[in-house]
């Protein structure tokens, strides 16, 4: 079984971004830790979660934590960590690191810890219920992520989103390496990038010359070489048959509706996505949150609301082509 500790702050997106890429049978979730029943997968793609773990053992008291074999999975020399969810979670008092530390320090043949770099990293999280005795397998490197940031590219405008949430989008796509992803609405990449980087071929258009000029001068300086990237209106695409159509198209704020109404620009590009994707393609289309759209013939695999600041609340659909 693994298990996920998901960041704090979106955690449907994160909880959905694992299930698109895990295909998990079955799952729960307990405050932001999400259990998962599904094999094993490129568990570094993630962008919303902090942790991913072997899940060793659930228990509901301390007490039950002497029953654990620990030995079976420890290897050269080990540390412990503790996480409360919620961070002001009560624990009595004495129950700290150093304490489960000795508890599993006396339950080993060949006892040698490793603050820094141990080789077994067993991490506690508490939950108001529930115990859990992890594993770790991986830290996400979000860090990594943030550094393709709006403000590190060469080319910028106000209207592009980060790279963690354009990475998440292309993540509840499903899409997987090789396979073709569209973005009708590319402004200056993002979204290109994140999947360019996870070795997808990209095709991106847009209706304003620079920001196609911005858009490919980003995608050279990460070194994305199955790229595609011209002017042209989202609406009159030819010729194009993809895996996945990712895409935020413009509110009427910051990126411009080049004179159509927003209702009329989001239905007609929600058909026209239809039309370019292959049977059982996936399109994952960003709104405002108040924005209403007509989706025949696709599935809803979710709805999502992602908070950017006071104004404005992003919508997601995450939608999937019916067969025709
Ligand atoms: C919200 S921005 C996309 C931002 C992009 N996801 C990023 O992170 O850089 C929307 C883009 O759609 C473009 N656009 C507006 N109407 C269009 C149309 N009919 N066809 C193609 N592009 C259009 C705008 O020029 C703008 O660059």
């Amino acid at each position: 079984m693994y298990a996920f500790l998901l960041s704090g702050e979106n955690i449907d997106l994160a909880k959905e971004e694992v299930l698109a890429l895990s295909k998990a049978n079955s799952f729960y979730l307990d405050e932001r830790f999400l259990v998962a029943n599904c094999k094993k997968f490129d568990f570094s793609k993630l962008a919303f979660t902090q942790k991913v773990y072997n899940l060793i053992d659930k228990v509901n008291s301390i007490q039950e934590i002497n029953k654990i074999n620990f030995q079976k999975y420890y290897r050269e020399d080990f540390r412990v960590r503790l996480y409360k969810l919620p961070n002001n979670l009560d624990l009595d008092l004495g129950y700290d690191e150093p304490y489960f530390g000795s508890l599993i320090w006396s339950k080993l043949k060949k006892p040698k810890v490793d603050i820094e770099n141990a080789k077994t990293k067993f991490d506690f999280v508490f939950t108001k219920n529930n115990i859990y005795i992890c594993l770790e397998l991986r830290e996400i490197k979000r860090g990594s992520i943030r550094e393709r940031d709006a403000k590190f590219r060469p080319g910028f405008h106000p209207s592009t989103m980060n790279g963690l949430f354009a990475r998440a989008l292309v993540n509840l796509s499903g899409i997987k390496k090789n396979q073709k992803l569209l973005d009708p609405f590319c402004g200056v990449g993002a979204i290109l990038i994140e999947a360019g980087l996870m070795n997808c071929n990209v095709i991106g258009y847009d209706l304003d010359n620079d920001m196609v000029i911005k858009c490919k001068q980003n995608l050279k300086f990460y070194k994305i070489k199955n790229f595609r990237v011209d002017k042209c209106d989202a609406l009159k695409i030819k010729g194009v048959k993809v895996d996945a159509v990712v895409t935020d198209p413009p509110y009427g704020r910051r990126s411009s509706l080049h004179g159509n109404d927003i209702n009329y620009l989001y239905n007609e590009s929600i058909k026209k996505s239809f039309n370019m994707l292959k049977e059982g393609g996936v399109l994952v289309i960003v709104m405002p949150s108040n924005l209403e759209v007509i989706y025949k013939n696709f599935k809803l695999i979710t709805q999502l609301y992602h908070r950017v600041h006071k104004g404005l609340t992003r919508k997601i659909l995450v939608l999937k082509k019916l067969n025709s």
